[in-house]
């Protein structure tokens, strides 16, 4: 269905017509009907005009039939331009709304999100296709409900649920709307025939028009507002938000009239509005979207299809690669080398899937359904008819040679050969098979299964093809792709080497585990770099501290508390003992007086004079650290932008996204500043480690304080 061509445009994106004494208000904004100057110019001209019509018995403000829904918020071409701020405010309208004689009905296909939900609550009667989707996701970019939605949703479905759905930033469907109570009701087929309908039978003539702004919060008694703010993380990625969005359901509570509530969202909105915190969640989110782009590579690339799948190791990463693909739909083949790991690997996959289902997080025939999709096997012949093969064996480069040498005689001609090698050099892999243009990284994150970042790392042959295929497929499977270019660690992994290693240095230097971690936990990561080894395995790393250690001149500073926590046979949480100690069944990691004396001795050995340090320094450090080896990574192209590494950081490393990332960080703090911090380290710590990134020192150079 379309607009009826007797249709009338009252504005560049607002179409009016009159069916059966109903007014019709049309909005056609594509590609969300975002609310524009020109949408809100029509639609309150729409709504005025139906007042004003003798002949009209009632309003319907709907989407195009043809367009994808009702209004997705705010539009974001129009952010912070003068024409965002031009025509009249939603505010004046629902006030003009509220008075009026006429009753207004918003009928919702598609989605109302946001702002476009908030209009919908300024109306006199709301209906919904039962799919549609209703929501105030604003919390996912840091922000709040700003159009009136924390004052009206609570008091139109409680406080409770309100709150909920504020909270979580999670739509509920049409059907649930109509339950909850956001919509009188809820249906199906074409929006304005089945507004026209409704408002037929159910909102002309009504004498008391229902205006939600002057209902009483319904459940004000119940709520528990302390316990709401108690139950948000210190470290959630828009906690701030949250806390804001809690104060403006208690200004609804409290308030005598619904101008004192506004009052209080108006307050909350523009303190967030000029926040830190939201404006790094508003980056991540465009950077996220900016990520997927491959620059140099045209839209038109042709894809190849992939419908099928092998995995070959079904160890940790294999298993959960293998989990990927089978909860996409895509049948995968598990090739193992031992009959028992192949039966161990099959049997966490299980048992991670049971665990879901026992959370009620999917259906018994789910489970079986997606155990069903992946074929355990010892054959890598099984691998001949796969659309993608991806090797998750080793981390041992003549291992993967071997492999990749009997995959080219296997693998039908056009199938991707992808490794998800961790820092290997993936030229070297794809050399051994006649046909390095179909091989590349697929450099998956632990567990595969969870961590929404994947690292698509082109080798100097991949074709462009096989890149943007994997760049769409780690879409299609729910994963969040970023480009890098070989070398040492990609873009992740080598940034955490001179992380690692200033966080070993600060140990010696006089900072404890639990100190370095509480720091950098307090800054908002996730986990401390000292347990983060514990949790990975020290002895995973060794082989890449002691290659390294090999390139360093003599003389250079080089930690060995790690190795020597190794040699102590601490290899992590794995053996109940790394730079903590663990009690069996339990990840909390311990303080271990054993490894503080490990600590001093190898600080005495190197001649260290252990002080106090404090934890800005451990942060500053860190994040300096972080920051000078991403600019070189953006120098060498490896990493294709500033917003790329970040997107890696808050993806894959547990760095916090109300923070950016630390490129943004340091944008933040201003280039100039890094860079004279940077020089600072230099002069204490030597130039073999702190010169500055060259990249640093050329913005700085040219005035330019950000990234
Ligand atoms: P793992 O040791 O848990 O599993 C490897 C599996 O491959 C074993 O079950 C082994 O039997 C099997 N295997 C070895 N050679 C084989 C062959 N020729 N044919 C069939 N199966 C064979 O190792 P994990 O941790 O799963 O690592 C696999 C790869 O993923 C490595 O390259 C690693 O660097 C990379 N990686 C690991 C991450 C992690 O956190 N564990 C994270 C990202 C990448």
């Amino acid at each position: 269905m379309s607009v009826p061509a007797s249709y009338i445009d009252l504005s560049e994106t607002v179409r009016y017509g009159v069916v059966d004494g109903i007014a019709v208000v049309v909005l056609a904004n594509p590609p969300v009907n975002g609310l524009s100057n020109h949408m809100r110019i029509g639609m309150d001209a729409g709504i005025r005009k139906g007042m004003d019509d003798p002949a009209v018995k009632a309003i319907v403000l709907t989407g195009d039939p043809a367009g994808k829904g009702f209004c997705g918020g705010a539009d974001l071409r129009q952010l912070n331009t003068a024409a965002g701020r031009e025509g009249p405010s939603i505010h004046d309208m629902f006030d003009y709304i509220a008075s009026a004689p006429k009753a207004v009905v918003a009928a919702i296909h598609g989605f109302a999100l946001g702002g476009g939900l908030e209009t919908a609550l300024g109306c006199h009667f709301r209906i919904a296709e039962k799919n549609a989707n209703l929501g105030l996701p604003e919390a996912n970019l840091g922000l709040l409900p700003g159009g009136g939605g924390t004052q009206r949703l609570p008091r139109l479905i409680g406080a409770v649920p309100a709150m909920d759905m504020m909270l979580t930033a999670a739509p509920v469907n049409g059907e649930r709307g109509a339950e909850l109570g956001i919509v009188e009701a809820s249906f199906t087929g074409d929006p304005i025939e089945a507004g026209v309908a409704w408002a037929l039978q159910n909102a002309v003539g009504v004498s008391d028009l229902p205006v939600v702004a002057n209902n009483p919060v319904p459940d004000a008694d119940s709520v528990d507002l302390a316990a709401a703010h108690a139950a948000i993380r210190p470290n959630a990625r828009n906690g701030r938000a949250q806390h804001a969005i809690i104060n403006c359901v208690e200004g609804a509570i409290n308030a005598t009239t619904f101008a004192d509530g506004m009052a209080v969202e108006q307050r909350e909105f523009r303190e967030l509005v000029a926040s830190p915190e939201a404006a790094a969640l508003q980056y991540q989110f465009f950077a996220e979207k900016e990520a997927a782009k491959v620059i140099g590579l045209s839209k038109e690339t042709a894809l190849r299809p992939v419908n099928s799948l092998a995995v070959i190791g079904a160890g940790t990463m294999g298993g959960g690669i293998a989990m990927v693909f089978a909860n996409a739909g895509i049948p995968v083949t598990l090739i193992e080398q031992g009959a028992e790991q192949l039966e161990r690997g099959v049997s966490i996959i299980k048992g991670n899937y049971e665990a879901t289902a026992a959370k009620g997080r999917l259906s018994a025939e789910q489970v079986a359904t997606r155990v069903g999709l992946i074929t355990p096997t010892l054959e890598l012949e099984a691998a001949k008819d796969a659309d993608l093969i991806i090797e998750a064996v080793f981390e041992d480069l003549e291992v993967k040679k071997e492999l990749f040498t009997k995959l080219d005689a296997i693998a039908k001609p056009g199938a991707i050969l992808a490794t998800n090698t961790s820092r290997l050099d993936i030229d070297q892999i794809a050399a051994v098979t006649s046909r390095p243009q179909d091989v590349i990284g697929l450099h998956f994150f632990s567990p595969a299964n969870v961590m929404k970042l994947l690292e698509v790392v082109r080798a100097d042959k991949t074709a462009d093809d096989v890149i943007a295929t994997s760049m769409k497929l780690a879409q299609k499977v729910g994963k969040i792709a970023v480009l890098a270019r070989i070398c040492d660690g990609f873009i992740g992994n080598r940034m955490l080497s001179p992380y690692v290693r200033e966080a070993h240095f600060l140990l010696e230097e006089g900072a404890s585990p639990q100190q370095l971690d509480g720091a950098l936990q307090a800054f908002g990561l996730a986990m401390g770099p000292i347990a983060m080894g514990d949790l990975a395995g020290l002895d995973v790393a060794a082989a890449g501290r002691r290659r390294q250690r090999e390139l360093l001149p003599s003389g250079v500073r080089f930690s060995k508390v790690a190795d020597i926590v190794v040699d102590a046979g601490r290899l992590g949480q794995k053996t109940g003992a790394g730079f903590y100690k663990y009690e069996a069944g339990n990840r909390k990691p311990i303080p271990d007086p054993e490894v503080e004396q490990i600590i001093e001795k190898c600080a005495a050995d190197a001649g260290i004079t252990r002080r106090a340090i404090t934890d800005e320094e451990i942060v500053e450090r860190e994040m300096l650290a972080l920051v000078n080896e991403g600019a070189k990574l953006l120098d060498e192209g490896i990493a294709q932008r500033a917003s790329d590494i970040d997107v890696i950081y808050t993806n894959g490393y547990g760095f916090p996204a109300y923070r950016g990332g630390p490129m943004h960080w340091a944008s933040q703090q201003g280039l100039d500043v890094v860079l004279e911090k940077i020089k600072k380290l230099r002069e204490v710590h030597g130039e073999y480690f702190w010169t500055p990134a060259p990249l640093i020192e050329r913005l700085v150079a040219e005035g330019k304080t950000t990234f």
